[in-house]
């Protein structure tokens, strides 16, 4: 495949490399795309140095498969050109995540709906795709009716200035705790603090990613009764969301039963040390493939119903190897047109 990253100097496009590399990407050329400021940058891949390009203007990117992660704005101004010039887009960012030409996919939940593509298949967001990973088996088996989550969201969500930022406060705040903290990716001081997620609230009270995790689940899962209610929090973790989610079946069920089928699930490690108190934590999540769960229990306030906690690296899963992942699933089944050598 002729491939391209556009993003490739971000936090997601640095995991995206590592990705391809790691799991052997079927690669016949590279092209690496970011902001004119970056042209020129170098960035070794597998041994050999690629020059950063500027995303082409024309729309021409002039790849089969590209893994897009430069933002909301410039994939709402140009996936569909992207495509147009014979890119398959797989896009990181929301632009066009609910348009009913664009498939949403998780590959373990609903990998064939990647296959009715246009052009434009959109990668769901971070939390939406950590809860999922858990959620989507259990509702296979048991059908799901109601879920509510709350989550603790990783600064690097936000980007490579997310982290500097809580480093930089952290820093300063460490040096002296009187010091007026910079503000500048977020709107309030994220070390030693948390606040309601950084995305606009809507007339509903809910704030965009908690829309988010409701229309991107009831998409995937297609289902658009699913009853669904989420609180988004921003916390001062570099890296992995964790989130509390309590769900409600068709039946009454087991804790038995939900972790019999969570030990099944692709994708799914369960941690669950009751004795050594010891559950999924964003320290051990981050950098890996896998979504971790645990403290699996009857929610005490609905006999037959469940609580669980799930903390997942939204980079890599909840991001760069979730799209990835959809390109293996394409190729897999022989969905991308192989590269015409000249
Ligand atoms: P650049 O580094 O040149 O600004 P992050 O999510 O970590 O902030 O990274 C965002 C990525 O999106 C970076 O690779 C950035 O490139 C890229 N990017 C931002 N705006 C554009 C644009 N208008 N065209 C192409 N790439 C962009």
């Amino acid at each position: 495949m002729r491939v391209a990253i556009v993003g490739a100097t971000g936090a997601v496009g640095q995991e995206f490399l590592d990705l391809l590399a790691e799991r052997n990407f079927p690669i016949s050329e590279l092209k690496l795309y970011a902001s004119p400021r970056s042209a020129g940058k170098e960035i070794t891949f597998n041994g050999t140095t690629h020059t950063v390009i500027a995303t082409p203007e024309d729309g021409n990117l002039d790849v089969d498969i590209a893994f897009i992660s430069a933002g909301g704005a410039l994939s709402k101004a140009e996936a569909w050109k992207w495509a147009e010039h014979g890119a398959i887009v797989i896009d990181n960012s929301s632009a066009w995540r609910m348009d009913e030409r664009v498939p949403l996919v998780i590959p373990e939940v609903n990998g064939d709906d990647a296959l009715e593509h246009n052009g434009v298949i959109a990668n769901p967001n971070c939390s939406t795709i950590i809860a999922l990973m858990a959620l989507a088996p259990l509702h296979r088996a048991f059908g799901l009716t109601r879920a509510t989550v709350a989550t603790y969201q990783a600064v690097s969500g936000a980007g490579a200035a997310g982290i500097s930022e809580l480093a930089d406060q952290s820093a300063a705040y460490l040096q002296d705790a009187n010091s007026e903290l910079a503000v500048d990716k977020f709107q309030h001081p994220i070390a030693f603090n948390l606040f309601s997620h950084d995305s606009d609230i809507g007339e509903d009270g809910y704030n965009v990613e908690e829309s988010k995790l409701v229309n991107e689940t009831r998409k995937m899962l297609h289902d658009d009764s699913l009853l669904l209610s989420a609180t988004c929090i921003r916390v001062p973790v570099f890296r992995a969301h964790s989130e509390a989610i309590h769900v409600e079946f068709e039946r009454a069920v087991t804790v038995d039963e939900v972790n019999a089928v969570l030990a099944e699930a692709e994708g799914v490690s369960i941690i669950d040390d009751r004795a050594g108190n010891t559950f999924p934590m964003p320290i051990t999540s981050s950098g890996q493939d896998d979504v971790f769960v645990g403290r699996v229990r009857e929610d005490s306030s609905k006999p037959g119903s469940i609580a669980f906690f799930v903390s997942g690296d939204q980079i890599r899963k909840g991001a760069a190897l979730n799209a990835v992942q959809i390109g293996e699933y394409l190729v897999a089944k022989n969905a991308v047109k192989e590269a015409v050598s000249a």
